[in-house]
């Protein structure tokens, strides 16, 4: 991972090392603010306005004044900036209340803090990790819908992840898997795909929505309920997503192996297909 050449910082755009903001940025004090990450990929954003509608969404659940419709030209100046125009690239976006003198309740009147940075990113054409994962509590706060810089539960189970040489950590509540620590996870069982409902218990990604829609596109059930833990031994496949991660297959739960030898389930791998030719 590198740093990127050039950062959006409040409409300016500068090398990595003159971006500089205040310590007393709401953002740095309390994870105060709301991010996206989005992939260009074939010389466009994929899914790009659903991504900016969710991060106006999120602005707006928090009460963070700040219209998203301003982003796309600084975007723009920001990869000519980069040389990024038309490349394969990940943009990251945050959007922090803004700086005031620390006090809990939200300031009024203070500008957001803008910041967006891209780097090159060449996604394989089809994952093809075949991911070990662990599983373990979510406890992070019941507000998981909100795309929030404050990852520090995400970051931890990651690690735990990492720890284990493995490539995720799925999450249960209340005994249902909800999503993993930087991913939305689906289960198959008798060929019907199951996740967790798009509910304040998990971020609703887009490629999530996408797989949704492809599954009722290529007639394969799916079903937003949640999978209990105790279902763990009998489901047949199982698969996480995300921008990056796109589709993964996983072939391993904990001590519970799905598959062995590169091999991925038949709708796992209907659905990498097909998300292929959306890109
Ligand atoms: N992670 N759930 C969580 C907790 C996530 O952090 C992410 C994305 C997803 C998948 O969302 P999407 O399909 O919109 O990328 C689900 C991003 C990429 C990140 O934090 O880097």
């Amino acid at each position: 991972m590198n740093y990127p050449e050039k950062v959006y910082l409040n409409v300016a755009i500068v090398p990595p090392q003159e971006a500089k903001i205040s310590v007393f940025d709401r953002g740095f004090i309390f994870g105060d603010g709301i991010y996206e990450v989005l992939v260009q990929i074939n010389g466009s954003f994929f899914y790009g306005e659903a991504h900016l509608n969710r991060l106006q969404e999120g602005l707006k659940k928090i009460n963070i004044n700040f219209d998203v419709s301003e982003l796309p030209c600084a975007i723009n100046e920001l990869l000519k900036a980069t040389e990024l125009s038309e490349k394969d690239c990940m943009l990251y976006i945050q959007i922090t209340r803004g700086v005031a003198p620390r006090k809990h309740s939200f300031p009024t009147d203070i500008a957001p803090s803008i910041m967006m940075y891209a780097v090159p990113k060449i996604l394989p054409a089809i994952n093809q990790i075949n991911a070990d994962v662990i599983c373990r509590e979510d406890f992070r706060w019941s507000r998981c819908d909100i795309k929030m810089t404050s990852l520090l539960g995400n970051v931890m189970l990651n690690e735990e992840a990492m720890q284990h040489d493995c490539y995720e950590t799925i999450l249960h509540r209340n005994g249902v898997f909800t999503e993993a620590s930087h991913c939305n996870v689906f289960f198959v069982k008798n060929g019907v795909v199951y996740t967790h409902p798009a509910d304040d218990y998990i971020l609703n990604g887009i490629t999530r929505i996408v797989v949704i829609e492809l599954c009722k596109s290529l007639g394969i059930e799916v079903k937003e309920i949640p999978v209990s833990i105790d279902d763990i031994i009998n489901i047949d496949e199982a698969f996480l997503t995300g921008t990056s991660t796109q589709i993964a297959s996983i072939q391993k739960i904990e001590e519970n192996i799905l598959y062995t030898d590169n091999k991925k389930g038949p709708i796992t791998e209907q659905l990498q297909e097909a998300f292929l030719k959306l890109k």
